[in-house]
């Protein structure tokens, strides 16, 4: 089979590193990939929101499979598009992308089938949105209601911030066209958990748990980003639970879509919060979570471009998940000051030293290949992932392989999967 991945972050290094495993491959490219997948397949140089000319090259290379990693491009309709041209493609196509998409779609579907989530309110007018905020008095979530890479979405426990954050969102604009439409939500209190799952015509296949860490800081702290670390699984959602958010809150959810002529097809990501009320919906993704992919991908024994088939041709029933029992950790070392401005270009060390230690894996972010130098070029720059006997093995050996890699200017959680162990 000939594989076109798309996308060129953490998430898309692993899903190269496990498609790159399976015995169906004949080749790899990714567009544009990064220097990580770059020893696995061979990257090309196409941006994710050129359409039309990843379309062109899947054509002209006779590619069997187009695995879509990140949101943008599902959203923009890119699996409609190769659909079109009668290029296979794994990921939901534009109108079940907008789950994620449109934050406010979501909620109104949500709200539609009485799927447990945050009260919320909708508006696209600032003085309405304003005069709403005045009247609360109680800490409140603001959401712009389009993409905007993980951080579009701002936590205030104060009201009063709430205000300012308003401000930046639909007056400063500072997420674009994606805050002309904001959610604001109550604040809801828990863990929170991501439970991301495999969706066909007639199927949903739930896979392992994994908890992500939004927060910048250490001990939850700061602004939230993409995510700044994560691990599987997690002892939060039993079985029970599982059950209940199956029954509850996904195959409502498919369903509500297809009522309306929508069918879900690929990876839905549900973040979930376990309040006291039970699991509570923050948000749905339509696509592999980052960096959750990361250790999942490190458990996950089943071959990738199996499931992928399946889900393409409504057979998930098929299959079977196998995974590792052992639990993985991965820390996102990231250039300082992010998720704000940071600096780019920093000539990474110690990369070999630490991928050459068994059961790690140092999957590529936010780098690029200068010369002989790998170097930093984005906010999250690596994902080090690794296996242990429990939590904690896998957490040290992380941290272990973290150690041997080093720039200027490197930042990195210290509490990753913390929470695990206490
Ligand atoms: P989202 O992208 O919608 O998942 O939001 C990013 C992060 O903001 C979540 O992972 C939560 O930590 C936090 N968050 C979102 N919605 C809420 C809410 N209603 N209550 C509390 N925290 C929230
Ligand atoms: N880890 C959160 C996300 O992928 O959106």
């Amino acid at each position: 089979m000939k594989v076109l991945l798309v996308g060129s972050g953490g998430r898309e290094h692993a899903l190269a590193w496990k498609i790159a495993q399976s015995p169906r491959l004949e080749a790899l490219y990714c567009a544009p990939g990064n220097p990580g997948t770059a020893l696995l397949g061979e990257n090309v140089e196409l941006k994710v929101d050129d359409l039309a000319g990843i379309v062109q090259f899947a054509r002209s290379h006779a590619i069997d499979l187009v695995v879509v990693g990140p949101e943008n491009p599902l959203c923009a309709g890119l699996v409609d598009e190769l659909t079109a041209a009668g290029i296979r493609a794994f990921g939901p196509d534009r109108a079940a992308a907008r789950l994620e998409g449109d934050k406010a779609f979501a909620k109104e579907l949500m709200r539609h089938r009485s799927v447990p989530t945050a009260d919320a309110r909708i508006f696209d007018k600032y003085r309405d949105a304003r005069a709403y905020i005045a009247s609360r008095d109680h800490p409140v979530v603001l959401k712009a209601a389009g993409l905007a890479a993980g951080k579009g979405v701002i936590v205030c426990d104060d009201p009063a911030d709430a205000l300012i954050a308003l401000e930046r969102i639909m007056v400063n604009r500072e997420f674009g066209a994606a805050g002309d439409t904001i959610v604001v939500e109550e604040k809801l209190i828990g863990p929170e958990v991501s439970l991301l799952a495999f969706v066909d015509h007639d199927n949903i296949y739930i896979m392992e748990t994994a908890q992500d860490h939004k927060p910048v800081g250490e001990g939850d702290t700061g602004p939230n980003t993409g995510g700044m670390g994560a691990y599987s699984p997690t002892t939060l959602l039993d079985d029970k639970l599982i059950q209940q958010v199956q029954s509850e809150i996904l195959v409502p959810i498919i369903d509500a879509m297809r009522t309306q002529g929508i069918t879900y097809r690929g990876v839905l990501y549900t973040g979930l919060m376990l309040t006291a009320a039970g699991p509570k919906v923050l948000e749905f993704n339509c696509r592999f979570g980052d960096p959750e992919t990361q250790p999942l991908l490190m458990r996950l024994r089943t071959d990738l471009l199996e499931i992928f088939e399946a889900v393409t041709e409504d057979k998930l029933d098929r299959i079977t998940l196998q995974w590792d029992p052992r639990p993985a950790v991965c820390v996102v070392m990231a250039a300082g000051g992010y998720p704000g401005a940071h600096e780019s270009g920093k000539v990474i060390s110690g990369l070999e030293e630490a991928a050459a230690m068994p059961d790690v894996m140092v999957f590529h972010a936010g780098t690029r290949k200068v010369g002989n130098n790998v170097v930093t070029a984005g906010g999250r720059v690596l994902g080090v992932t690794a296996l242990g006997d429990t939590v904690a093995a896998a957490q040290k050996r992380a941290y272990e392989a973290c150690e041997k890699i080093t720039w200027d200017g490197v930042y990195y959680r210290r509490d990753i999967a913390a929470k695990a162990i206490r």
